[in-house]
């Protein structure tokens, strides 16, 4: 296959580094944007004067056919014309003849295959961000049903302090929100439209880069030429949002692996969301929880990869800038398929809601609220927090739990204690009581879910 560039070569290229060099593979996923881009460069060709107007209504009605064929699966990509540009340019020409062959004045792939990132990169986030909010709003739902659901809150995975499952619910609402800003932030610097640029100098014909970003909505334009065929900081503010995210993902994974276990038995997956073994029959396994925790290294990795592809590389271009796509596509898909399987999973999960509640109950998570109740007496914190650790040595030594112990068995510690300790230690008067701001009290809860239900809204 001739290629668009051959003109000072006298050999064909070795079809190994033909094989080594395409990017076709993965970039003819760039289509749309390329034929959109290429659409709105021969408009402003035409409108500055460049090209005859004849060549550019044959050039865009050409491209237009492109893009149906590839819609109708009739295009055959070629890995000899190297990239998603080369298999465009290269079939409209053959086309269309020396109109075709026209498009590429004042134009390089340097800067075409910026303006094509930049594109896809902005539908992609209108994409995420959807997703994103539909998955926020499962939470929010899931949160409202559970707005008195009783549980143990962990740290360092021992019994802690009693909460809501809302409350677990609504701090993972709380990260996805700073995940949606981070994701609006990246749309500020994909923003800029870099075609016109040429390969690194700009061009000497008097072309309109305002004209080509007004046709593509974008807000701004490069202001330097050398800058607009470097940068690639928007493909690592995507990754870097995806990899936090991700994360956050990840750490709801590790939490329904747990929650799903025997151990636990706090929630259950539905069957249509759960895998089962080849061999153990009893097996109901949180595949889909494992693979997101999985995914999420191989999202880290990819940040990781862009980051040292880029840091070593001398302006401007240099082809190493091709690896900015696999990793940034996968990245893309990876964060698109886990919000959604994560939506329907956790909407269709069952909360074992006895089930917590018995945990929060069988536990020493109401130890703190025995030391408050004795604060309350007028007992230093340090103090009541002694006498209380002593309360709870001599109930496991009894294989007692706090509301097991009888008043006579509290005043051997301290003489303060009354009858009224029994109601302190009950787990819904220990959430109830914790009404400072960001608390999981019902009603701080409350605010905390309509606050998040009017921040959706809005969104
Ligand atoms: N496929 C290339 C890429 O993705 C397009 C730009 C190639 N430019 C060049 N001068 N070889 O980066």
């Amino acid at each position: 296959m001739a290629k668009l560039w051959g003109g000072r070569f006298s050999k064909n290229t070795n079809e190994l580094v033909d094989a080594f060099n395409a990017s076709i593979n993965y970039d003819k996923r760039l289509y749309q944007e390329d034929i959109r881009g290429s659409i709105a460069h021969a408009r402003m060709l035409v409108k500055c004067g460049i090209i005859p107007e004849a060549d550019g209504t044959r050039i865009v009605a050409g491209l237009q056919d492109i893009l149906k064929d590839i819609e109708a699966g009739n295009f055959e990509f070629s890995v000899a014309l190297e990239d998603i540009h080369m298999n465009v340019e290269a079939r409209l020409t053959e086309r269309i003849g020396d109109a075709g062959a026209r498009l590429h004045t004042a134009r390089s792939r340097n800067d075409q295959v910026a303006l094509d990132m930049h594109m896809y990169m902005k539908r992609q986030i209108v994409e995420v961000a959807e997703l994103l909010l539909e998955f926020e709003k499962v939470i929010l739902s899931v949160a409202k049903q559970h707005d008195k659901t009783l549980m143990p809150g962990y740290t360092h995975l021992q019994r802690a302090q009693p909460i809501t499952f809302a409350h677990h619910l609504l701090a993972y609402f709380n990260m996805l929100q700073r995940d949606f800003r981070r994701l609006l932030g990246v749309w500020e610097d994909a923003d800029i439209m870099p075609l016109g640029a040429g390969a690194i100098a700009g061009t000497t014909f008097p072309i309109d880069r305002f004209y080509v970003a007004e046709q593509l909505n974008f807000k701004n334009v490069y202001a330097n030429s050398m800058d607009a065929v470097s940068d690639r900081d928007y493909v690592l503010d995507f990754l870097s949002f995806a990899s936090v995210l991700m994360m956050h993902m990840s750490r709801l994974s590790e939490e329904l692996c747990l929650w799903s276990s025997t151990e636990f038995g706090f929630v259950e997956l539905d069957d249509a969301f759960a895998t089962g073994s080849s061999m153990m029959p009893q097996k109901k396994n949180p595949d889909i929880s494992e693979l997101v925790r999985g995914k999420t290294g191989r999202v880290y990795g990819e940040l990781m990869a862009m980051l040292t592809t880029l840091k070593g590389l001398p302006l401007t271009y240099n082809k190493d800038l091709q690896e900015d796509k696999e990793g940034l596509f996968d990245a893309i898909d990876t964060v698109k398929f886990t919000l959604q399987v994560y939506r329907d999973m956790i909407a269709t999960m069952t909360v074992n809601t006895d089930r917590m509640r018995w945990a929060v109950s069988h536990d020493f998570s109401n130890a703190t609220d025995l030391a408050d109740y004795l604060v309350r007496k007028g007992v230093p914190f340090r103090k009541a927090h002694a006498v209380v650790g002593q309360c709870v040595a001599y109930a496991i030594k009894e294989h007692k739990f706090l509301l097991d112990m009888t008043l006579d068995e509290y005043k051997q510690f301290c003489e303060l204690f009354e009858p009224d300790l029994m109601e302190a230690l009950d787990p819904e008067h220990c959430v109830n009581a914790r009404v400072s701001y960001g608390g999981p009290s019902y009603v701080k809860n409350d605010k905390q879910l309509e606050k998040g239900e009017a921040i959706v809204k809005e969104q």
